[in-house]
C-alpha cells in the first residue's frame, strides 16, 4: 500500500518537467492564461542542452529566402522520413518564433554590413543541409542568450512557481471513465536536496526534458540528458516513434581535458574543411556537398576515415580565416580552444564524431499532444515528424520554440480544470537505503560503452542482437536494484537510460534499411517506401516488462 506521507505541494494547474527553451517557452507563453504553473528542473533552473547551443536558430528571415526552400532544405536533410505536415507547421512558423524571442530581449547578433548580412537586420550563419544562409545567432552562444533570457524573465513572473533541483520520477496516471488508457493527474518528484518524493499534483503535465544522448560513452550534451521524459511517458502508456535515429555532431573536440566540446558546424559554414593527418580533403570524396553535406554524410564519412587511417579523429582547418575573423565570429569557441592550448587561427583542431540528439521521442500532434491524457512533450523529448532520419542543423531550437507555443495556446484554449482526486503517495514501505551504489556507477559505464561499441554510427544486426542481449540482462538486474532501494538521481536516471537504450537497439534492429542517421552493413540500401518505427508499449507492458512493435506509414 502506498505511504501516506509523501509531502504533497499545493496543486498546479499546469506541471512543466523541464526548463530548456522548450520548457520555458511554454510556461512564459502560458503564464497570462491564469493558470498556476509549476516549472521543474533537476539541476539549475538554465542547466541542461539548450544552455550550450552554439551555432543558432534556422528561420526563413532573408528576403531572398523562402519557407518553400526551407522545407525542401529539411525534407532533404531528413531522407524521405519527415512529416511534410509538421515541417511545414514549423517552418511557416519560424519567423514568429525569432520575433517572440526577439521581443523577450534575446541578443541575436546583428548585421554589420559584412559577408551574411543579406538585407535583414541580424546576421545569419549557413550550415550544413541549408541552401540559404539562415541561422540566426548570439555569436556563438546562442543557446546561452536563448536560455538565460528566458530564465531571468521566468523567474519574474508570478503565475510560474520554479522548482530546481526536483526530478521527475514518475507520471501518476489514474482511472478515468473517457479515457481507456487512464488520465495522468500529476507527477511524483524527487526534491533532491531534502532527499524526499512529493506528490505534484496537476491537470497537465508537459514533458520538456530533452534527449537521451548520455546513452552513449562520448556526447556533446550536458549530463540532464538521459531521456528522463520518454522512458516516463513510455512507462506510462504513450508510443514512441524513430529511437533508431540518433544524431552524431560530426566535430566534436578531440582532447582529453574537453571530451566532446562541441565546435560548431558553422565553422564549416565559413568555409572550414575536414583533413587528414597527411593534409588532405576527404569530404569531397564522400559526397559533392562536401563539409556542408548533412551531418549523418559528415558523422559517416569520418568514421570510415578513421577506421580506415587507424587515426583516433580528423583535423578541422579553418586557418584560411585570420584572427580578427575567428574572434569576432566564433569568440566563445576560440576562447574554449586557446584555454586547452589550440589556436584555431593557426592550427587545425583534432575532432570526432559524438553523440548529439535524439531524433526520435514521444509521438505527439502538432499541438504537443501524447498519446496519454492529459501529457504534452515539447522539445527535443518528442517526436513531432520534423526531423525524419536525420535532424537538419539549427532545427532543433526551432521546433523547440514553435511546438512549446503551439502546445501553450492549446492548454490555453481548453482551459479544463478537473475535480481534484486524492492521489496515492510514493510508496517508500518497502525499500531501504542502498548500500551497493557501485552497481549504479559501474551499469551507467558499461551501458554506455556497449551502446558506444555496437549501435554507433555504423551498425551490424550481429552487434545489434549482442547489445540487445546485454540490455536485457542489465535491465533485470536494474529492476530488482530499483525494487529494493530508495531511489536517487543516479539510479533514476540508468533505470531511464536502460529504457532508452532498449527502444533505441530494438527500433534499429526492426529497420531493415539503411536511411539518414541509421547505417546498417546487412541492409545498406534504402527502401522505396519510408515508414516511421512507432512502438507502441501496450501489448505486453504488464506481462514482463516487453512491448509489441507496430509500424505506421508515412
Ligand atoms: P534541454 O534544453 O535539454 O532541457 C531539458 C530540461 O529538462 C533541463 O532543464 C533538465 O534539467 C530537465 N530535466 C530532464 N529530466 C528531468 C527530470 N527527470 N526531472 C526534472 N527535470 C528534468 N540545436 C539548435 O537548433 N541549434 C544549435 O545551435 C544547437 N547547438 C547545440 C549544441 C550543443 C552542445 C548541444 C548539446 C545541443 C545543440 N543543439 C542545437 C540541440 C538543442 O540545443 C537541443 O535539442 C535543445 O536545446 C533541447 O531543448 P529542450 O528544451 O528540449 O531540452
Ligand atoms: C552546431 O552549432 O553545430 C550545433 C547546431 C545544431 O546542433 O543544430
Amino acid at each position: 500500500m502506498p505511504d501516506t506521507d509523501s509531502q504533497p505541494y499545493p496543486r498546479f494547474d499546469v506541471v512543466v518537467v523541464g526548463s530548456g527553451a522548450a520548457g520555458l517557452t511554454l510556461a512564459l507563453r502560458l503564464a497570462h492564461s491564469g493558470q498556476r504553473i509549476a516549472v521543474i528542473s533537476k539541476g539549475a533552473l538554465a542547466e541542461g542542452s539548450t544552455l550550450y547551443a552554439q551555432g543558432g536558430i534556422s528561420a526563413v528571415l532573408d528576403a531572398d529566402d523562402s519557407v518553400e526552400a526551407h522545407v525542401a532544405d529539411t525534407l532533404a536533410a531528413g531522407a524521405g522520413l519527415c512529416d511534410e505536415a509538421a515541417v511545414r507547421h514549423t517552418v511557416s512558423h519560424s519567423r514568429e518564433a525569432i520575433e517572440w524571442l526577439i521581443d523577450r530581449g534575446v541578443p541575436f547578433t546583428r548585421a554589420d554590413g559584412n559577408e551574411g548580412d543579406a538585407g535583414y537586420a541580424y546576421h545569419l550563419n549557413r550550415e550544413g543541409g541549408h541552401s540559404h544562409r539562415r541561422i540566426i545567432h548570439a555569436e556563438d552562444a546562442t543557446g546561452r542568450a536563448v536560455e538565460t533570457t528566458l530564465e531571468g524573465l521566468t523567474r519574474k513572473t508570478p503565475e510560474i512557481t520554479v522548482f530546481e533541483h526536483h526530478m521527475a520520477v514518475e507520471l501518476i496516471m489514474m482511472a478515468d471513465d473517457d479515457e481507456p488508457r487512464g488520465r495522468c493527474r500529476g507527477v511524483y518528484v524527487l526534491d533532491i536536496k531534502a532527499d524526499v518524493v512529493r506528490t505534484f499534483a496537476a491537470d497537465r503535465v508537459v514533458l520538456a526534458t530533452g534527449g537521451a544522448n548520455l546513452v552513449y560513452l562520448y556526447s556533446s550534451n550536458p549530463h540532464a540528458a538521459s531521456g528522463d521524459g520518454i522512458a516516463m511517458a513510455w512507462r506510462a502508456g504513450a508510443r514512441v516513434a524513430n529511437m533508431e535515429f540518433m544524431q552524431f555532431h560530426p566535430t566534436c573536440l578531440f582532447h582529453p581535458q574537453a571530451r566532446s566540446f562541441l565546435i560548431s558546424e558553422a565553422l564549416r559554414g565559413e568555409g572550414a574543411v575536414l583533413r587528414l593527418a597527411d593534409g588532405s580533403r576527404f569530404m569531397p570524396r564522400h559526397d559533392a556537398r562536401a563539409e556542408l553535406a548533412p551531418r549523418d554524410v559528415v558523422a559517416r564519412a569520418i568514421d570510415a576515415e578513421m577506421k580506415r587511417t587507424g587515426q583516433p579523429h580528423v583535423w578541422l582547418d579553418i586557418t584560411h580565416h585570420d584572427k580578427a575573423f575567428i574572434e569576432k565570429h566564433f569568440p566563445g569557441i576560440n576562447q574554449r580552444c586557446l584555454e586547452l592550448g589550440l589556436d584555431m587561427s593557426r592550427d587545425p583542431l583534432p575532432v570526432v564524431p559524438a553523440a548529439h540528439y535524439t531524433c526520435g521521442g514521444v509521438i505527439t500532434d502538432l499541438a504537443g499532444r501524447t498519446d496519454i491524457a492529459g501529457v504534452y512533450a515539447v522539445g527535443e523529448c518528442a517526436f513531432t515528424g520534423l526531423h525524419g532520419a536525420n535532424r537538419m542543423a539549427s532545427n532543433s531550437l526551432l521546433e523547440c520554440i514553435v511546438y512549446a507555443s503551439a502546445a501553450a495556446a492549446d492548454i490555453a484554449t481548453r482551459d479544463e480544470t478537473l475535480e481534484p482526486l486524492a492521489l496515492p503517495s510514493w510508496d517508500e514501505s518497502r525499500v531501504t537505503d542502498s548500500d551497493e551504489e557501485v552497481i549504479v556507477a559501474h551499469n551507467w559505464q558499461e551501458l554506455r560503452r556497449f551502446m558506444w561499441d555496437y549501435v554507433g554510427i555504423v551498425r551490424t544486426t550481429k552487434r545489434l542482437e549482442r547489445a540487445l542481449h546485454r540490455i536485457e540482462l542489465l535491465r533485470r538486474e536494474i529492476h530488482d536494484y530499483y525494487g529494493s532501494f530508495r531511489v536517487t538521481p543516479g539510479l533514476l536516471e540508468l533505470r531511464n537510460l536502460a529504457q532508452l537504450a532498449e527502444l533505441i537497439i530494438r527500433s534499429a534492429l526492426d529497420r531493415r534499411e539503411s536511411r539518414g542517421l541509421h547505417f546498417i552493413r546487412d541492409y545498406p540500401h534504402t527502401l522505396p517506401r519510408a515508414m516511421h518505427t512507432v512502438l507502441s508499449p501496450e501489448p505486453k507492458r504488464t506481462a514482463n516488462g516487453g512491448f509489441g512493435v507496430s509500424y505506421r506509414p508515412l
